[in-house]
């Protein structure tokens, strides 16, 4: 119920779309756990990819004119343990996915169990209203909604890189 509460108060925060987690000053000391990619838009997925990275990559592929884009995944180093085994996170950033061909900052950041979520340019300035996309309510609408596969609000297990090598 309490958690329930403090979501819902986090959800509220996001209509008004600040980012909530904090722009992460130090990415060049953590440690690159995962590099993935957004196909570019005329990409025809094959039709085994999971229902949840079609919806993903349709949410992100417009990113970078459609040309597609190196998506890399970062993690502070006192937080690899925790994301090894896909939480729960103790406070602070846990982990920051940076469309690298356009330089945008995904964040998420723990704080009392509960995910918080930031989209920022690689300056710091806080782009969460600059397209639909990015605002945070529909961060939580994607790592909330898919419970299965989304553990203490982060998502990446299996790669859209590997569907492309199989
Ligand atoms: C439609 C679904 C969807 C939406 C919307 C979405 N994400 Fe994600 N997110 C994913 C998936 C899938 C991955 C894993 C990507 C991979 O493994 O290549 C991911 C990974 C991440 C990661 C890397 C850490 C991890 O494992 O979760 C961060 C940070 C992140 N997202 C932040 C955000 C933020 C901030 C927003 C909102 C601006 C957002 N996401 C919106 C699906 C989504």
């Amino acid at each position: 119920m309490i958690k329930s509460l403090f979501f819902i108060f986090f959800l509220f925060l996001g209509l008004f779309a600040e980012s909530l987690a904090s722009f992460p000053k130090n990415i060049d000391k953590m440690v690159l756990v995962k590099e993935s990619i957004i196909p570019a838009k005329d990409v025809v997925l094959p039709k085994e990819t999971p229902l949840f990275l079609q919806e993903t990559v349709a949410m992100y592929n417009w990113i970078n004119n459609g040309k597609g884009t190196k998506l890399n995944i970062f993690v502070p180093p006192e937080k690899i343990e925790e994301y090894a085994q896909h939480g729960p996170y103790s406070d602070g950033i846990t982990a920051v996915a940076i469309y690298e061909d356009q330089d945008i900052v995904f964040v998420t950041e723990h704080l009392s169990g509960e995910p918080l979520y930031g989209t920022y340019d690689r300056y710091g300035n806080d782009i969460s209203n600059a397209h639909p996309s990015f605002n945070i309510k529909v961060c939580y609408e994607c790592h909330r909604g898919y419970r299965d596969i989304c553990k203490y609000g982060t998502c990446a297990n299996s790669s859209i890189i590997n569907i492309f090598n199989k």
